[in-house]
């Protein structure tokens, strides 16, 4: 079969890596793809939101299957305009995007199935936010209701950092119509985790859990960002965690699904804090986690593209999905300047010398001139590994960065080297 995927980062390299070793999987695209993923497929230079252009080469290539990587793409209706064309994609319509599409719409979904989540409210007009934000408390979070690149929630710590964050939201509009709407919601305290699971119109399958580290600097300091470094399994994701989310999530949330007439089909990603009052839901993502992926899909021994076949045809209740009992640990090797800024063009050397079953996942690298290898974007490169334990895997991972080196690169050195869960 031929497969097209969309996207150009870490998730979508370790994606088209783990298809290019299934024997039903003939050739793969990749759009934009980037300078790791063309050693596993054929890069083709069309932008991940171009639909019309993602369409066009979808028909003109007899593609069999599409996978969509990142959320833009499905909340602007790529699923829709492809199957649209009698193309099978992996990855929810427009519709049922807007559960990352849209704050407000997700909220919603949640409270009426009763799953549990922050309270909240949600305003269009900011005087109201203003006069009644002090109702949460503080600190609080603030929320762009559309997509806005993973920043557009806000946790402002009092009043004047609140206000601030509705005027740039609401009044400046620094993530445009996103910021047409905004959730407000309590604070809520707890251990972050999050579960992938596979989905299609009767099942909801999660995968094996992966723990994100979010912060820029080692136990959990600084600045947010797009997601440092992961392993997996999770150690807090223990078989209490397991079935209360089984049934006070992933259960509601596909009865949901089918009272609302969703269709869905694809990958959930359900971000959650555990809390002393429960487990609530933070968000839902309708697309693969970066860099939980690239922990979870090393691990994964069914072929991939059976999977999503069998999500896309409703058949994912007869599938048998099996990974491997070994660990795995990703950390991602950042540009000078993030999260903050990024920097382009610092050249990337010892790629080569990596031992065997360590794997670097490109997220942000392109080819200069010379047809080297160099930075392209904030994170860069995502070190990933199996061990007999996902400290033994984080040992391999550590070992084989020192081989690494670019100008201003940042990485977090605990990694899955120990437990620290926040
Ligand atoms: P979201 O995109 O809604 O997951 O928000 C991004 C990040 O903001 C989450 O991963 C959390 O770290 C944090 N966050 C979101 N909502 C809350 C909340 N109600 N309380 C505390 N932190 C939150
Ligand atoms: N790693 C967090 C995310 O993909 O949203």
């Amino acid at each position: 079969m031929n497969i097209l995927v969309v996207g150009g980062g870490g998730r979508e390299h370790v994606i088209c890596w783990k298809l290019s070793q299934e024997k039903n999987v003939d050739k793969i695209y990749c759009a934009p793809g980037n300078a790791g993923i063309k050693e596993v497929a054929e890069c083709v230079d069309i932008k991940d939101v171009d639909i019309k252009g993602i369409k066009d080469f979808a028909v003109k290539n007899k593609i069999d299957l599409v996978v969509v990587g990142p959320e833009a793409p499905l909340v602007l209706g790529l699923t829709d305009e492809l199957e649209a064309e009698g193309i099978k994609v992996f990855g929810p319509d427009k519709s049922c995007s807007r559960l990352e599409g849209s704050k407000s719409f997700s909220k919603h979904f949640m409270e009426k199935y009763d799953i549990p989540t922050a309270k909240y409210s949600e305003y269009t007009d900011i005087e109201k936010a203003k006069n009644e934000i002090d109702e949460f408390g503080y600190p609080v979070v603030i929320k762009a209701d559309g997509l806005a690149a993973g920043k557009g929630v806000i946790i402002a710590k009092d009043k004047s950092e609140a206000l601030e964050a509705l005027d740039m939201i609401m009044g400046d509009k620094k993530f445009g119509d996103a910021g047409n709407m905004v959730v407000i919601e309590e604070f809520l305290e707890g251990i972050e985790t999050s579960i992938l699971a596979f989905v299609d119109n009767d099942t909801i399958i999660p995968m094996v859990s992966a723990k994100d580290h979010k912060k820029i600097f080692e136990n959990e300091t600084g600045p947010n960002t797009g997601g440092m470094g992961t392993f997996s399994p999770s150690p807090i994701y223990d078989e209490r965690l397991e079935k209360v989310v089984r049934e006070e999530v992933l259960d509601r949330t596909l009865e949901g699904f089918k009272k609302e007439g969703l269709k869905y089909k694809g990958i959930l990603f359900v971000g959650l804090m555990i809390t002393e009052d429960g487990e609530k839901v933070l968000e839902y993502n309708c697309r693969f986690g970066d860099p939980e992926t690239q922990s979870v899909l090393m691990r994964l021994e069914t072929d991939l593209s059976e999977i999503m076949l069998a999500a896309v045809d409703n058949r994912l209740k007869d599938m048998e999905i099996k990974y491997k009992e070994d660990g795995a640990c990703c950390v991602i090797l950042a540009s000078k300047g993030y999260p903050e800024s990024s920097h382009k063009g610092d050249v990337i050397t010892g790629l080569d010398k990596m031992d065997d079953g360590v794997v670097v996942f490109h997220s942000g690298t392109a080819f200069d001139d010379n047809g080297e290898v160099v930075t392209n974007g904030g994170r860069v490169l995502g070190v990933t590994s199996l061990g007999a334990t996902s400290e033994e895997a984080a040992k391999k991972v550590y070992k084989n960065i020192e081989k690494i080196h670019f100008d201003g690169m940042q990485y977090r050195k605990d990694i899955g080297v120990k437990y620290n869960a926040q």
